[in-house]
């Protein structure tokens, strides 16, 4: 059979584009997905052993930083549609080490609009939808939420690579018109996430009986979208969105972090059957630049297309304990140098540089 249409996605084995492709798969048997991951730390491919032998599935190891990989896997793929996931996501990271966030969010996704350019010279039915982040707005202070409209203002060195990225999208929109539509999400949380986040490491240490370390006073504000629904909102804005335009993502869910920590204790306590974890929280050093409250505006998306997130922040907190709780197998995983070990023998080094 031939497929309609073939659609790549970078960072398919990290948090969302998992969620994604767990999603979109099996509900598209007639478009052929391509999941281009260079497996970092934070990829893990047993997160898709559910469709990894799907017909319409291939993955392929290629890393961002390599422009003749990447040339080279769009010249093989030929793709219609790239959804650009793969980025280094954690703030405290690009903190600690800005490097990997300039050469993965700023170069990497030069390399993938280069090779984009050279092969749709034809735009028709050609779409470049890059995922990002509300953390290019900067921070709010206790009133307002986040616009399309909204100044980019970016802190973290995490914030600001992801802010040059959106930049360069726009700019080969603008310049040589890049068929390109873009989505600004706020915080995600569910099944997947690697275990340095918020709430997948809220969720471990409850669990394990560890401290659970909250920074500063615990008062800084994010607004939660359970990760399903905003892969959701990803597809419907590829599928209708307008080209050349933004669209803000966001759960219409502001919660401080200690309130957060305080519903997943008491998510695991009933779930997991623990007594009192509240008593485990642990006030730490606060993160340096430490944005104080995100909130998303969804007026855009939910009046042009009809989006709204489904999920409520205590359906889906503790739908995501069950599932930590569920898969012990995958968070040994990424946390064993097994892990390393096993991605190596599995895919080698191809298309990684030394
Ligand atoms: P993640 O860290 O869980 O996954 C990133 C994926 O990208 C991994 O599979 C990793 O192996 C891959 N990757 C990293 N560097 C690469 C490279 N050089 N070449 C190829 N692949 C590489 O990230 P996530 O939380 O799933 O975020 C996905 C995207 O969504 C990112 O662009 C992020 O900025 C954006 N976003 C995340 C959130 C959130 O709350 N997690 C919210 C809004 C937007
Ligand atoms: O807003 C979207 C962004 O949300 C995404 O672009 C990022 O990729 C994603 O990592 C996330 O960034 P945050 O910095 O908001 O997420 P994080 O889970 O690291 O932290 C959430 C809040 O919790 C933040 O205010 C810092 C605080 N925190 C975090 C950790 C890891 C703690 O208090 N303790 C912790 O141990």
């Amino acid at each position: 059979m031939e497929f309609q249409r073939t659609v790549l996605v970078t960072g398919g084995c990290g948090f969302i584009g998992s969620a994604a492709l767990l999603d979109w798969v099996p509900r598209h048997p007639g478009i052929r997905f391509v999941n281009l991951d260079a497996l970092t730390y934070a990829g893990n491919p047993l997160s898709l052993s559910e469709i990894e032998k799907a017909r319409n599935y291939a993955f392929i190891r290629r890393d961002l930083r390599d422009p003749r990989a990447i040339r080279q896997a769009i010249a093989d793929h030929r793709p219609d549609w790239v959804f650009h996931f793969a980025a280094e996501s954690h703030v405290d990271r690009s903190i600690a080490g800005p490097g990997d966030f300039i050469q993965t969010n700023i170069v990497g996704t030069y390399h993938l609009l280069e090779a984009c350019r050279e092969f749709w010279s034809n735009p028709e039915g050609k779409l470049f939808h890059h995922v990002s982040t509300d953390e290019v707005f900067g921070s709010l202070g206790d009133e307002g939420k986040f616009t399309e409209q909204t100044p980019y203002d970016p802190h973290s060195p995490y914030s600001a690579s992801k802010a040059a990225s959106d930049h360069l999208v726009r700019a080969y929109g603008d310049t040589y018109g890049l068929p390109f539509k873009l989505t600004n999400c706020s915080n995600n949380y569910g099944p997947r996430q690697f275990p340095e986040k918020l709430v997948p490491l809220m969720i471990l240490n409850a669990l394990e009986g560890k401290p659970l370390p909250v920074y500063g006073q615990g008062l800084n504000v994010r607004d939660w979208l359970y990760v399903d629904d905003h892969v959701d909102a990803i597809w419907q804005v590829a599928e209708r969105g307008r080209f050349g335009e933004t669209y803000c993502v966001g759960g219409n869910c502001e919660m401080r972090n200690i309130d957060v920590v305080r519903e997943i204790c008491r998510a695991v306590e009933d779930l997991a059957d623990l007594p009192d974890r509240e008593s485990m929280i642990t006030y730490v050093k606060d993160r340096p630049g430490h944005d104080w409250r995100y909130a998303i505006a969804t007026d855009k998306i939910e009046s042009e297309l009809g989006w709204k997130p489904r999920e409520t922040f205590r359906s889906g907190i503790r739908k995501t304990v069950q599932w930590y709780l569920d898969h012990p197998d995958w968070v040994d995983s990424v946390r064993s140098g097994e892990y390393r070990r096993w991605i190596e023998s599995h895919y080698g080094h191809r298309g990684v540089p030394a």
